[in-house]
Order: C-alpha cells, then structure tokens, then sequence
C-alpha cells in the first residue's frame, strides 16, 4: 500500500537524476559493477522487511559519548538497560555509533571493529546484547568516509552489509558525510538493497539529515526511519529549531517507516527537568524513534522517570493513521496533538516563552467531536479531571501539559480547574521600581461540570515582599463553567534585584468527589531601574537578549574579536548575531540612542542585515541592509519618552549565516 504511494515520486526523482547520475558514474572506479538503469532500478520490486511496525525504541553512543567509546560501554549499556527498567519500558536497541570501527578496512578490504577498543569484534557485543533480550545497532556512513572520517561504505554496500548480517546486527544507521555530491537517491537504494539481499533483517536508519527531503521521496521506500533534520545538541533552542522543521512532515510517517527528528538529550545536563520533558513529550506526540542519548549506567530517577513512563511511550507507540502535528501556534504557545486508536486525542500543550505562563486549547481543537464533557488524562501522573472541551492549565518557560482527551459522562471524575496570575504594574508597562507596588490577581477557572467548593485562594510573593487582599471573594463555590479572581495589592522590597520574580497564586477546593486538592497557577513582574547619566549599552544589563547564533558579545565580536566594522576597531559595543531581538528598559529617563550599525570585518564580505531600533514597539530607526563589505552606518535616535528600547538586527538576504551584526560605540544619554 505504502509502495503505490512512494513509487510514483521514487520514479520522478531517478528520472530527474538520471543526467546527475550519468555524470558522477562515469566517474566510478573501474572495478565498481554498473548499477542498474533508473528504469531497471523503478522495475526491481524493492520489498523492504517490515521490522518496525511502531518507532523503534532504543540507546545511542553519540549524543554523550562521541568517540569515546569501547566494546565495555557498550557491554555496561545493554546490562543498564536491562537493570534500569528500560528495556521492560519497551527499550531494545543498543546503537554503536561512529567511532567503532578500525582507521583502515583489513586486508581483504572488509570493515573492522577497532582493535583496541573493540577488541572482542562486532560479532561478540551481539551475542551478548542478544543474550539480554535486546538488538545491536551499528553506523556507518553513505561516503567515502565518516562523520569522523572513519572507513565507511560508500561503493562497499554489499560487502559492508554482508559483514554487518554476518555479525548478527539489528539496525544500521547510515549516514551522509563525505558523499562526493552524489545522490541520495542512489547512495540510500544502494545500501537497502545490499542490507535486503543479506535476507537478515536489518533497521535501515537514514542519516541525510532531512537534505532531500527523503521523506518525499526515498525514505519510504527505503528506510525505517529517516532524519529530518541537521544534528540535535542539548540545548533547548536545538529542541525549538527541530520541532519546527517537523511541521507538515506529519503526512508522510506510518508503520515501519517514521520520521525521524534525531535521538534524545534526555539526561545530559543541558536543559532543565521541564525542558527535558516537554523534549520528550513532544517525541513521543510525534512518533518519533525514541533513541536514549545519555549514559544509561549513571541517570537520576528523574531522568529514568522521564525516558520511561508507560503512557508517555505508549502513546508514541499507538498508531492511528497520523504522526501527532501542531493544530495551533499563537507564538508562545503551541499545541500538537496525535489522535489515538481509542478514540481520544494525545495532546502537548507548549509554553515556549521563556517565562512561566497559561497554556491552552479546546477539545474541537484538538479534532474531537461535540461532547457534553471530556476526560483529561495527565500522561506524566495518570491524574485524570474532566472538563466541558476546554483544557488549560499554568506551566513553566519551555514547560508544557502533556494530556489525553477523550469524551466522558459529565462527572465521572473531578473538575478539571485552571489557576492563572496576572500583574498590573502602575506605569502599565509591566515593568516595576523597586520598593513600588502593584496589583495581582489570581484567576480561577472551573472548566468541568460539578462545583468546586470549600475555596481558599493564596498569592505567593517573593521573601520580604508583601501582599494585602484588596478584593477576595468570600463565595464558597466555583460552579463549573465559571472563574473567580482574587486581587491583591503587592509591595517589593526596597532593594528587590532587578530581574523576574515569580508569583504563585493556588485556589484550595474540595470537589463533589470528595477531593481535597489545590491548582496552582504562575506569574511574574519585572522589577527594573532605568539607567542614568551618559554611558555605554555593553555596560548595561539587557532585559532581554535572544541571538540567531552563538551568545550575545559584549565589547567583544560574535567570534570573540575585538569588534571591528569597515575596519575601524571599536572598544565598546555588542555583538548580536541575527536573528535578534536584544531589549533594553529605559523607563522614560533617555533622551537619545547613537550607534555605528554594521557587519563585522571578521566575516569578510559576507553577510547581510538590516538593523532597526524600536521604541515601545514603533520603528525609530533602520539602517537598510548592510553587509560586510558596507562600512558601519550610523544611526542617531531620540529616545525621549521611551520605556522599553529594542534592538533588532534581521537577515536580509534569506539565510542567517556570516551574519554577525555589531552595534557598535552603542550610546545611551540619560538624566
Ligand atoms: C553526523 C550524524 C550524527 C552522528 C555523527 C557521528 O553528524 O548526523 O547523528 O552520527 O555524524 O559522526
């Protein structure tokens, strides 16, 4: 069925090749046999096996170990897996990745394992990860080296697959480096047909990082799985970047053939608890593979609890016809849901504002038909509430609500109720002096059908600060249906550090259950103090500061140079990669902003950018776009009246790279 469906592409792509092809073959060494014609090849009937009827669960080398590795990880790995819980969770394969084989083919011209840190050979670590109940995998690369500049396999697929059977291997991952700029399409058929005609089955895991659209075209038909993207890093914008190349790509996964956005960084340090879940979340929402990359023998419970909690994997496990894609974007918040074979839909509700917030959405939403109520089942605790079609709740920066909603008899189980903060700070700007005061409110929402009742809300402020109740409802009920808001008046500490400081408001209540339970809900306001006198940016704490790539640089070049542009060197300024956005509070005591705008000398006469300043959202002033062949354009803003001054520096040619956009002498006059 899915052959009809990728062939006619399959076929278009050989024949569109076929010129490319013609070209790069007759510069094949002699002793390579002439691959078959496209026509020949469309003809073959290529039957892949079916060895992944869900997203192959498993353990990578890469993403903690590099190279760093030897036959006794690999050993302590599988024992790991086995000893964790994991492999009982549903975890089997055990992936070597690059590194593992020797620098040199042997003298038959076959691939080896290297001798000193895979002394016992390939074929040994399969007897032992098969003894534990579990698969091997192995990588290589579709070039003529690897990543890591390593033998790899290119013009050597039957050999090299052959070894790959005869050492009892589960799973090939193969990857792209060094592929001389010959097709995919033919690098990619020529390893699956050579993995094919081994008659063990064998994972084929395509590694061309999303290049040619495999998933269009060849993925298919050829592979299990297929990157869809350039590298993951531990890192939450790595996460966000991927996640966003995921979108539409929904269409082309199914049984034994997935998308894949790359292995996990559960567990490796980089990213907080909320980040790692929602990372996991968002895996499993969309059938990704879920491939651990951390170090199985040395994980905390949270890690473990993470990459093992049975609704989370079942529900990347379930097929129902649609990997699970985003059905709604307003910015911060996104929502990608998975309809399920029972009927319900698995939903992650994504806050990805860097500041604790309110995310949701609705049962129609989410593509569930008309119901007098909904079960809402929290796949982390199994916590189950009901609600009228709306789900919402408070979560942290990068948090998000991992749910399955499903239609129920109204009341069948407590009332799903949302707590939520808001501020309104005196100026309005949200922005507040310390020692100042301003109002909070808590917003309580009932969104089942049976009241809430025995209500007793409470604001937590930060230590020191205090709050007095200006308007606390004394009603004992919440029906569904309804919200209620609590208002208090909040005063800072005179000396309260500049920066966001969380507010916690939590509505206790007892449901017609019998529960006796609480919902808490975050906010936050920004305390800040306008700067003074006459001085530089690159002295002054942002607000704000989100950069393209790299980190901001203060008085420093994106490459850590000293800042130069149209070769003038420049002892202050700041170094903000495009895209950017770096934002600065002037609480109305500024009167004018100068700044020479350019691309640094560093990048030559690459890169290209435009530089805008923002005063309270207006336009105060564009450069044009500039690049690193321009000089630097000055730019001399009145900024009087201003409370929230930002700097933008934008691509202005369609790609981000070389664009290391540098305000410098950036100079601010105050009072
Ligand atoms: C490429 C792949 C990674 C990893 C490395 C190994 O970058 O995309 O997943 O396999 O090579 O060198």
């Amino acid at each position: 069925m899915i052959r009809t469906r990728i062939l006619t592409p399959l076929i278009s792509a050989l024949t569109s090749i076929t010129g490319a092809a013609a070209l790069v073959l007759a510069g094949l060494p002699a002793t390579a046999a002439p691959p078959p014609s496209p026509d020949e090849r469309a003809a073959a009937a290529f039957e892949k096996l079916p060895l992944t009827p869900t997203p192959p669960l498993g353990w990578n080398s890469w993403n903690k170990f590099g190279c760093d590795i030897d036959e006794e990880l690999i050993r302590e790995t599988a024992d790991a897996m086995v000893a964790s819980g994991m492999a009982d969770a549903g975890y089997e394969y055990v992936n070597i990745d690059d590194c593992w084989m020797a620098p040199a083919r042997d003298a038959d011209g076959n691939l080896q394992a290297d001798p000193e840190r895979f002394p016992s050979g390939i074929k040994a670590l399969a007897d032992y990860v098969h003894a534990k109940g579990l698969k091997l995998g192995i990588y290589s690369s579709a070039g003529t080296a690897t990543c890591q500049h390593l033998p790899a396999s290119l013009d050597h697929e039957e050999a090299d697959a052959a070894k790959f059977a005869e050492w009892e291997v589960d799973l090939l991952k193969y990857d792209n480096c060094n592929n001389e700029g010959r097709p995919a399409l033919e690098r990619y058929t020529a390893m699956a047909e050579a993995l094919l005609a081994t008659g063990r089955p064998i994972v084929f895991s395509i590694c061309e990082w999303g290049e040619s659209d495999p998933w269009a075209s060849f993925g298919p038909e050829l592979g299990h799985l297929w990157r869809t993207t350039g590298d993951i890093s531990d890192n939450w914008g790595s996460v966000t970047s991927i996640l966003d190349q995921q979108v539409g790509l929904e269409a082309y996964s199914g049984p034994n053939a997935w998308n894949d956005p790359d292995m996990l960084e559960v567990g490796n340090g980089g990213m907080t608890t909320d980040e790692y879940r929602s990372h996991m979340a968002l895996w499993s929402v969309m059938n990704a593979p879920l491939i651990a990359g951390n170090d199985l023998r040395d994980m905390d419970a949270e890690t473990l609890a993470v990459l093992t909690d049975p609704e989370v994997l079942a529900v990347n496990q379930d097929w129902a016809g649609v990997q699970g894609h985003r059905v709604a974007d307003d910015g911060d918040v996104e929502v990608w849901a998975k309809p399920l074979a029972d009927g319900g839909v698995a939903a992650v509700l994504l806050n990805r504002s860097d500041q604790a917030g309110t995310v949701s959405t609705t049962a129609e939403v989410l593509g569930l038909d008309d119901a007098p109520a909904y079960a809402v089942r929290d796949l982390w605790d199994g916590g189950v509430t009901e609600t009228r079609g709306e789900i919402r709740g408070s979560v942290p920066a990068h948090g998000s609500l991992y749910v399955e909603v499903t239609p129920a008899r109204p009341g069948h189980a407590d009332p799903l109720v949302s707590a939520e903060v808001t501020t309104k700070t005196g100026s309005g700007t949200g922005y507040l002096d310390p020692g100042a005061s301003f109002e909070a409110s808590v917003t309580a929402t009932n969104h089942g059908t049976t009241p809430a009742t025995e209500l007793s809300w409470d604001l937590a402020v930060p230590d020191g600060w205090v709050a007095q109740e200006v308007d606390v409802p004394d009603a004992d009920a919440l029906p569904g249906g309804r919200s209620l808001t609590a208002t208090w008046r909040v005063t800072a500490t005179a000396d309260a550090a500049t920066g966001l400081h969380d507010l916690t408001g939590s509505l206790g209540y007892t449901t017609e259950l019998g529960t006796v339970t609480a919902v808490a809900g975050h906010g936050n306001v920004r305390v800040a103090v306008p700067p003074s006198g006459t001085g530089w940016l690159s002295d002054l704490d942002p607000v704000s500061a989100h950069v393209g790539w790299g980190e901001l640089g203060l008085d420093e070049s994106v490459d850590g140079n000293p800042i130069t542009v149209g070769g003038v060197v420049y002892d202050k300024g700041l170094a903000a990669h495009a895209a950017s956005e770096v934002v600065y509070y002037l609480g109305g005591q500024c009167t004018r902003f100068t700044a020479d705008v350019g691309v640094d000398d560093e990048v030559g006469d690459l890169g290209s950018v435009t530089f805008t300043v923002l005063g309270d959202g207006e336009v105060l002033a564009e450069s044009g776009e500039l690049t690193g062949a321009d000089g630097a354009a000055p730019l001399d803003v009145d900024t009087t009246g201003v409370t929230e001054l930002v700097l933008r520096a934008g691509d202005a040619d369609g790609s981000i790279n070389y664009d290391h956009s540098t305000w410098a002498a950036p100079e601010l006059t105050c009072a």
